[in-house]
């Protein structure tokens, strides 16, 4: 009999250090420590052993199964453990593993060059301000000294949604806005949305943006004109960049001046881009007219001011090398993707 016990703790001891999951252990408790068990069985023996035999063999299969015991709560342990190892193993997340990407919408052309031009201004101490796309015939021509007959007023060129009310054909009645508004000194750019009854081509449409900007102060000269409109050349188009200004005519600007800048495509020497003239128009410029400060309240002899009006189309599609203007209003993402970083 003692032989027996030895020997079942010996298999069980073996058997569990085999013993790779739970249930297989369950199963083990079973057969060694159950009711119709291993050990059950020999114990079931004991009535034929003698008197003297009796307690030293019941010790023994007690210290028996105490060992059994002993050994399948350490199994139980130990495999709890490396579940729980296998566990952390697998749930394990790397968080150097390269993320999906989410893939962002890019900036529209005409957004990336009016942020550089923002900020250029910006840069020089002027606010960005905004006005009405829908305005008054007051804004849009009589503050800016627009002559009852000029051209401009026409329904030929205007979009009127009444007598009094258009969709204004330009970025300056902001301008006039500006000076009802504040006291001097002003120093504005107010970018922005711009109608004008031209059918749609490559060069046209009834849609498209202007950033106007506005300086009024005492003492105000064509030279700090001059001065900001380089700095705005240097920022937008690099250091090396020139302007010049050609003598023009705009009814709200005395004097007036078309700006343009050394053709960045050829440095001056004439190409397709500049049309072999060697120079780019850029914008219209000019001090404000003494008739639109003192519309708007402002003494002319004692305040000065310049404006300039720059449309943002044309260059954008010069910076670009874009040679049709509704490529910038399809929105054919094939185009839109090339601009995005
Ligand atoms: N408003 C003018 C245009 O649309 C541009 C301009 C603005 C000219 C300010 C001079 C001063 O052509």
């Amino acid at each position: 009999m003692k032989e027996a016990l030895q020997k079942i703790a010996q298999e069980a001891k073996e058997a569990l250090q085999r013993c790779q999951d739970m249930k297989e252990l369950d199963a083990l408790r079973v057969r060694f420590l159950g009711k119709k068990g291993e050990l059950t069985g020999i114990l079931k023996q004991m009535g034929k052993l003698s008197a003297e035999e009796r307690p030293v063999m019941g010790q023994l299969a007690n210290e028996v199964r105490a060992e059994i015991e002993r050994e399948l709560s350490d199994r139980q342990a130990a495999l709890k453990a490396q579940a729980l190892e296998k566990q952390l193993r697998d749930e394990k997340i790397d968080v150097t593993m390269e993320g999906k990407a989410v893939s962002l919408g890019g900036k529209h052309p005409l957004t990336i060059v009016l942020d550089e031009i923002k900020e250029i201004f910006m840069g020089m101490g002027f606010d960005v301000v905004t006005g009405p796309e829908v305005e008054y015939v007051r804004y849009n021509f009589d503050g800016l000294n627009v002559p009852e007959s000029h051209p401009s007023r026409d329904e030929q060129d205007t979009f009127y949604i009444r007598d009094d009310i258009v969709l204004r054909t330009q970025t300056s009645p902001v301008q006039v806005r500006m000076m009802e508004q504040s006291k001097p000194p002003i120093r504005v750019i107010a970018p922005g949305r711009v109608y004008r009854t031209d059918s749609v081509d490559a060069t046209h449409s009834p849609l498209f943006h202007q950033v106007e900007g506005l300086v009024v102060d005492k003492g105000v000269t064509m030279a700090d004109l001059r001065g900001a409109l380089e700095a705005f050349a240097k920022g937008l188009y690099g250091e090396d960049a020139q302007i010049r200004f050609r003598p023009h005519h705009f009814p709200f600007t005395e004097p007036s001046a078309e700006v343009d800048v050394m053709c960045f495509a050829c440095q001056g020497k004439g190409c397709r881009l500049c049309k072999g003239e060697g120079w780019i128009e850029i914008l219209g410029a000019g001090m404000v007219h003494p008739n639109v400060l003192k519309y708007c309240g402002i003494d002319p002899y004692e305040y000065s001011g310049f404006a300039f009006g720059l449309g943002l189309e044309r260059i954008v599609m010069r910076k670009y090398g874009i040679d049709d203007i509704r490529l910038l209003f399809e929105n054919d993402l094939r185009f839109l993707r090339q601009f995005s970083e």
